[in-house]
């Protein structure tokens, strides 16, 4: 009798937050996101469906409406101390502004990513596992803190920036399926931030750290790999990593009913129980899902039944294998396979949340906001930007114009970040190459991948400082102070006003180091 009045409860409640996240998703077309927290989170709409999260992940927002604990803990690099980052209020969004103020003059790093369900499986730092070999020791990369802003509700918030060598894991968990348990779980990912490493994973992996065989792992795969499998255009895609393959259907190799999804923000699905799983997706900013793939488990030998083993992985293979690359906003995992109509809800909860990208155009050294920088050299160089080249990594100067190729205004274009290894200053990343950053090696410029380690950290980090010549700003290389960002035979470097490079001539060395901040090419 309880057990039907529950059932009954909670068909009620999971048909009431189809209804109002449709209503609000509906809303959403017309009108900006909504700035007050939901009354429910998608951990609400799976436990209605009867498949309750036994893992719930967020750095930008709660997962149940009652949840008022901490999503996240940040280490400051200044003095090594932590701080849990919270909610602004219970069910709502991340309060950015603790982030902010604790890690200012320094940088920080993601060590925790907390559950918010009752199961307590927190993710921390990944350790080494068998690959690339037993000869590497040592952890994998914590993801820097402040390198994917993005606005939630109109809130301010940061997700989980994963370079490749970054990995959170959990081989000691709760609840999470284990053998041919069924489960789902979804995640958000940023579908212009991927590569085709192995792999950026977020779900169920080897408590072992090692690769246990085909089917002891059943994760959530997003990105271009098309090392295993793939499935229609150029990727990304959304597979299920399922160990020694990344599936995109029912056969090993290219399955077309899998499309190339890259939308700003992406919800990806894989669920997988006895003999059959789904591959989902869809826009996280708008619209419902699309199944791309349901039905039995690979024809191939050790997927059924599965072994999953139960661990959580956030940003690396099973085996830990980290060259992946990716942006992890929130996820949950559940117990139970969860029907489509309860993944539609909460797809209708992720569009009602409001995401947006944290970038914007105005042209300001801003965090954020896109720039082009102009130098101010005269005569040869005032129509000239800062830009990275197409065919090889060195940042340039050139001159751009309205006429310019879409290129040309491409390369010429950079987005504002706070400056990985100290948020008092700037970095700059590529407005066409998401993940790469300007940085000095050797004393010149290139355009680089984001390797989430501390000398890259430092050699893209630049403190601007009133202009030099006396006009616009220049930028002081953090890790050198006596050098600034300067262009010298239309190549950009690292210059002192003196020096024993020949780009540190101190003829013109004021004017060099002197940019104006102009409007976004792109
Ligand atoms: O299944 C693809 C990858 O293969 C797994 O993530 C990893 O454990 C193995 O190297």
């Amino acid at each position: 009798m309880i057990k039907r009045q529950w059932i009954r409860r909670a068909r009620r409640t999971l048909l009431a937050a189809g209804a109002t996240a449709a209503l609000a998703a509906g809303l959403l077309t017309a009108t900006a996101a909504p700035s007050q927290a939901a009354t429910q989170g998608p951990c609400d709409i799976y436990a209605a469906g009867n498949t309750p999260c036994v893992a719930a992940h967020s750095t930008t927002r709660a997962l149940y409406g009652a949840y008022n604990g901490p999503l996240y803990q940040v280490k400051r690099a200044s003095d090594n101390a932590t701080k849990d980052i919270g909610l602004l209020s219970a069910g709502g969004y991340a309060d950015a502004a603790q982030q902010d103020s604790f890690c200012a003059n320094t940088s920080c790093v993601i060590t925790v990513i907390y559950d918010q369900s009752p199961k307590h499986n927190n993710l921390t730092q990944a350790l080494r596992g068998h690959w690339p070999g037993p000869a590497e020791n040592g952890n994998d990369n914590l993801a820097n803190a402040f390198e994917a802003p993005v606005t939630v509700g109109g809130h301010k918030a940061y997700g989980v920036y994963v370079a490749p060598g970054t990995g959170y894991r959990n081989n000691n968990t709760n609840g999470i399926a284990t053998g041919d348990q069924p489960e789902g779980m979804y995640a958000i990912f940023d579908g212009t931030h991927v590569n085709g490493g192995c792999c950026f994973d977020y779900g169920n992996a080897e408590t072992t750290g090692n690769d246990d065989g085909n089917g002891t792992m059943e994760a959530i795969y997003f990105g271009t790999s098309t090392g295993w499998g793939s499935g229609s255009g150029t990727g990304p895609w959304i597979m299920a990593d399922l160990e020694n393959g990344l599936f995109s259907g029912v056969n090993r190799g290219v399955n077309t009913g899998d499309p190339t999804i890259n939308h700003r923000f992406t919800t990806a699905i894989v669920k997988g129980g006895p003999n059959h799983w789904a591959i989902r997706g869809g826009n996280a900013q708008s619209g419902g899902l699309s199944t791309f793939y349901d039905g039995v488990r690979p024809n191939d030998t050790g997927y059924n039944p599965m072994k999953k083993q139960g661990a959580i992985i956030l940003g690396i293979g099973g085996d830990n294998s980290n060259t992946g690359q990716g942006t992890f906003y929130e996820g949950v995992m559940t117990q139970g396979y969860p029907s489509d109509a309860t993944e539609n809800a909460v797809q209708a909860n992720i569009t009602a949340a409001g995401y947006n990208s944290g970038s914007t155009s105005t042209g300001t050294l801003t965090p954020g906001s896109r720039v082009s920088l102009k130098a101010t050299t005269s005569p040869c160089c005032t129509s000239h930007y800062l830009r990275h080249n197409s065919a090889d990594t060195k940042v340039v100067i050139s001159s751009v114009n309205s006429a310019s190729s879409a290129t040309d205004k491409a390369n010429a274009t950079w987005i504002v970040r706070a400056g990985l290894a100290n948020t008092s200053c700037l970095s700059f990343e590529s407005a066409d190459k998401p993940g790469q950053f300007l940085r000095h090696f050797n004393y010149q410029l290139y355009l680089n991948m984001d390797n989430g380690g501390t000398s890259f950290a430092q050699d893209a980090t630049f403190c601007p400082t009133a202009g030099n010549s006396g006009v616009g700003t220049s930028f002081q290389s953090s890790n050198f102070p006596t050098k600034y960002l300067r262009h010298y035979n239309y190549t950009a470097y690292i210059a002192g006003n003196g020096g024993t490079n020949a780009w540190d001539n101190t003829a013109s060395w004021a004017q060099d180091t002197s940019w104006l901040t102009a409007a976004p090419w792109n």
